[in-house]
């Protein structure tokens, strides 16, 4: 183990601290939605604490903010050896989910730098913008590696019903320049990203690192059931097209949906909207927001089209209608063996233990996987909860992690 690098475990626990403090809610959750004010905030910390440490930050026109080093004797026309993930939360999340990977990321950087480490290739830290998928799944790494022209973008609508244009607006970012963000294959050598587990295997078999051999694949849309508006009181119960009743009969049958297609395949509605939103009327249309998932890109599709059956059997016993409309879909990927053999390698150099698994949760290396070779190291999450305020990583499981992220991009940023 001598002579490895290691990270400054005190200060990326205190880097975590601060900043899960931004977006910190009444429950004590960490509601930091992306382009909302408490996400801007942190980006602004953010970048502080990269200019602090004399590192430089470019921000492209969807709010991804590249943070680039160039250490001794590096060829800055080599491609780069890349990691990063998020700094927005979901709603009452919690503060490691995106934050571990970024912050550790961060540390690399700064212990690199202040080592004056010796490396042929720069390293690169990206916090993408979006990753909850305010306006898409994986929105930022979405447009760095497929792009958005300005006419999909000028279209689209955050899920509660924001238009991007005028958040990116709001947010201080040039919606023509979001049309041209990019990165090129030819920039990238790999890209390794640390995240949390966000489930409970690593912590229940005492093991300290996750190795990810697979992330999930992920569709989303909106399943729209119309009826009639009618009067609460004189409206007989038989008599009634009533688009919320349909949407309750459809909820009920979406774990069958789901397990129709595999073991693996999950929906999840946790969003609905419904008009005219008043409780003396009945219900004239409720719109279903989904998320469904499988590991397998055929399985998607089934499981699309079990979505699609189950709505119209709904809309049929309700005597109304229902309209389903499916977004892109974040395709299921197979990281990079290689890499995975790095980070095996290097948590092994510093006597962690670690298992290879696959994702359930969706994260920005699928996207990345489509134009380099990609990896990521899991961290132990307590109890498995995640996307909740109850989440939570030990300050010696994230070192440990950020540890084999740093030796990771050192054996790469090595390679020849
Ligand atoms: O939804 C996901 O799986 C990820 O946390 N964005
Ligand atoms: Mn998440
Ligand atoms: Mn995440």
């Amino acid at each position: 183990m001598a002579g490895l690098v290691r990270v400054d475990g005190e200060r990326l626990t205190a880097d975590q601290r601060e900043l899960s403090a931004f977006g910190r809610t009444p429950s004590g959750g960490v509601s930091r939605t992306s382009y909302s004010p408490a996400d801007l905030d942190a980006r602004r910390w953010f970048a502080a604490r990269c200019t602090d440490a004399g590192l430089s930050v470019r921000t492209d026109g969807l709010g991804n903010v590249m943070v680039r080093l160039s250490p001794p004797g590096a060829d800055p026309s080599r491609p780069a050896v890349w990691t990063g993930s998020h700094l927005d939360s979901v709603p009452e999340g919690g503060g490691y989910d995106g934050a571990a990977g970024v912050l550790s990321g961060l540390e690399c950087l700064r212990r690199l730098a202040e080592e004056r480490v010796a490396l042929p290739r720069p390293v690169q830290l990206v916090v993408f913008a979006d990753e909850e998928g305010c306006y898409h799944h994986l929105f930022g790494s979405t447009g760095l590696t497929r792009g958005f022209t300005s006419e999909q973008l000028a279209g689209r609508r955050g899920r509660d019903g924001t238009r991007l244009v005028d958040a990116l607006i709001a947010a201080g970012l040039d919606p023509d320049a979001a049309a041209r963000t990019g990165i090129s294959p030819a920039e990238v050598h790999a890209y390794v990203e640390l995240h949390i587990e966000q489930g409970p295997v690593l912590e229940s078999a005492g093991i300290d690192i996750g190795v990810v051999t697979s992330i999930v694949g992920i569709g989303g849309g909106t399943v729209r059931f119309t009826g009639r508006a009618d009067h609460a009181g004189t409206t007989p119960m038989p008599a009634r097209r009533d688009a919320l009743r349909a949407a309750g009969h459809f909820l009920t049958r979406l774990p069958a949906a789901a397990a129709g297609v595999s073991e693996q395949a999950v929906i999840t509605c946790g969003l609905i909207d419904v008009t005219p939103a008043a409780t003396n009327v009945v219900p004239a249309t409720a719109e279903l927001q989904l998320d469904y998932r499988d590991t397998d890109m055929s399985r998607m599709q089934a499981l699309a089209d079990a979505i699609v059956r189950t709505a119209q059997a709904a809309a049929q016993e309700c005597t109304l209608t229902a309209e389903v409309h499916f977004e892109d879909t974040v395709e299921p990927v197979l990281l990079d063996a290689g890499v995975e053999d790095v980070v095996e390698q290097s948590a092994a150099s510093l006597g962690y233990s670690s298992r290879r698994m696959p994702s359930g949760a969706g994260h920005d290396a699928q996207n990345m996987a489509r134009i380099a070779r990609a990896g990521m190291i899991f961290v132990p999450s307590a109890g498995g909860r995640s996307h909740t305020k109850e989440e939570y990583t030990s300050p010696g499981d994230l070192e440990r992690g950020a540890n084999v992220l740093l030796e990771t991009l050192t054996r790469l940023a090595r390679d020849d």
